[in-house]
Order: structure tokens, then C-alpha cells, then sequence
């Protein structure tokens, strides 16, 4: 298999980076659900969130990398009905929307005091707005309704992902687990 996408397959960039950052991206909502709980004199109060942090920003770019990936790709054709075809594009865009919006409101939250993150002590990245107290609290509020909409909006992709395996018996699964395989019945 080839590293670039072709007009029917994925390519194995697209296929790592996709499982790559789902991984990653449920990873890191499950902690930042679970750090915000913890008590301020709990070892893991500031560590927690600087992993997160750092995962995040990384996410971040590698985002930034996938988009321009996927707009100098071929995308392989949906399988379905035509008005199957035109949900999944869209949910497909929904998806890299809903993450830049996840990533960037975390990133404003935490660059609120006008203070750039650190990336696992390796470098940082500097706070491209003007500081602005109390933007954390908002943003911060958006921040976690978006993640908790996101959650949702993949569950939806999954079970999409399941029925197009288990129901229509079609490719889509398959080839996204890099699996070349023909099923013969696809539509
Ligand atoms: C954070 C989690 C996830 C995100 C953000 C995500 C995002 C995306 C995006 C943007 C695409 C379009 C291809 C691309 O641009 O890369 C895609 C395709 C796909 N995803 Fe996900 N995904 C996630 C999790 C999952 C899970 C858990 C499954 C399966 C259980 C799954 C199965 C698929 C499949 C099969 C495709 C190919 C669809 C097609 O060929 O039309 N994804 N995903
Ligand atoms: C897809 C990526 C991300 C997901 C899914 C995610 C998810 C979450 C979740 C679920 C929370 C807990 C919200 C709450 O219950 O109040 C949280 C908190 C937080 N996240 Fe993220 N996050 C992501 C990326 C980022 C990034 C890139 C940054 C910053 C560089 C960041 C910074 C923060 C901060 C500062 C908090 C604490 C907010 C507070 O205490 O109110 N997050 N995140």
C-alpha cells in the first residue's frame, strides 16, 4: 500500500494519522475530564493538565499537517446512497472543524494570561493574543461543552463506521484499518 491515497484507498498516512489522533484525542478527553477533579494538592494537579496541554498542542499540529495532507490527496469515494455520500463529506469536514475548535478554545484558555505552553519541557509555543483575564472562564466553558459535543459527534462516526461493516458489508472499515480486502458486495 502506497503512502499517498488513491481514488478507492487510503494511504497508509492517512490511516495512521486517523487512528493516531482518535487514540490520543479520547485519551486526552478522559483525562481532562478526570484532572479537573482532582484536588489542588494532589500530585497530579499541574502535571495532569501540562499533558494535556502538551498532547493537545501536538495534536494540534499534526492537525494542521493533516488538513494540508488530505487537500493535496485524492479522497477515496464514499460507499452508499448519494445522500449518504453527502452526510459523510460533510461529517468528515464537521470532524476537522469540531477538532481545530476543541484544540484552539484549550489553547486560548491556557494562553489567557498572555503566557505561550509548554511542550513537554521540549519548547514553547507562544500566545499569539493579546492576554485577556478572564477569557479563560468563558473559553473555558465553550472548551468543555465543545470536547463533551465532540465525543458525541464521533460516537456517531463510529456507529456509521459499524453499520457500513456489520449491515452493508461494504469496504469503509476495512480500508481505513489499512485491510485491502474486497467484499464483493460493495455499492
Ligand atoms: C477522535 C476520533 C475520530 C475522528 C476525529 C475521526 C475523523 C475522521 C475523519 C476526518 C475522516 C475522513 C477521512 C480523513 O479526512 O481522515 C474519518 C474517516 C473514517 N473514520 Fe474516523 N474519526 C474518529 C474515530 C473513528 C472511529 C472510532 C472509527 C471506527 C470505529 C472510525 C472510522 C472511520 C472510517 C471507517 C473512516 C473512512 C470513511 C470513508 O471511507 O468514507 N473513526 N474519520
Ligand atoms: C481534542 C483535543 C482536546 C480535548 C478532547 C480536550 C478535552 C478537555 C476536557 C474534557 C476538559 C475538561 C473540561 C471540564 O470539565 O471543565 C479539558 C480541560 C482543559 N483543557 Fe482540553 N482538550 C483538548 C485540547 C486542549 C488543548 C490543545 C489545550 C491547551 C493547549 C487544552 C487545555 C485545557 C485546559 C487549560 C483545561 C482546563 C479548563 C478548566 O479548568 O476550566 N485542551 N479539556
Amino acid at each position: 500500500m502506497s503512502l499517498r491515497n488513491s481514488h478507492d484507498r487510503f494511504g497508509w498516512v492517512s490511516i495512521t494519522i486517523h487512528w493516531l489522533m482518535a487514540a490520543a484525542i479520547i485519551g486526552i478527553f478522559v483525562l481532562g475530564v478526570w484532572m479537573v477533579d482532582l484536588d489542588y494538592y494532589d500530585s497530579w494537579y499541574h502535571k495532569s493538565l501540562w499533558v494535556h496541554q502538551s498532547i493537545g498542542m501536538l495534536l494540534l499540529f499534526l492537525l494542521v499537517f493533516r488538513l494540508v495532507w488530505r487537500l493535496t490527496n485524492p479522497v477515496p469515494e464514499i460507499m452508499g446512497l448519494w445522500w449518504e455520500k453527502l452526510i459523510a463529506i460533510w461529517v468528515h469536514r464537521g470532524h476537522y472543524l469540531f477538532m481545530f475548535a476543541v484544540m484552539v478554545t484549550g489553547y486560548l484558555i491556557t494562553t489567557a494570561y498572555g503566557r505561550g505552553v509548554d511542550i513537554f519541557g521540549w519548547f514553547e509555543f507562544p500566545a499569539l493574543l493579546a492576554a485577556d483575564k478572564g477569557r479563560e472562564t468563558t473559553l473555558g466553558f465553550w472548551h468543555m461543552l465543545l470536547a463533551w459535543g465532540f465525543m458525541g459527534y464521533i460516537g456517531m462516526h463510529a456507529g456509521a463506521a459499524l453499520k457500513h461493516h456489520f449491515v452493508d458489508r461494504d469496504i469503509t472499515l476495512l480500508r481505513m484499518l489499512g485491510i485491502n480486502k474486497n467484499r464483493g458486495d460493495e455499492k
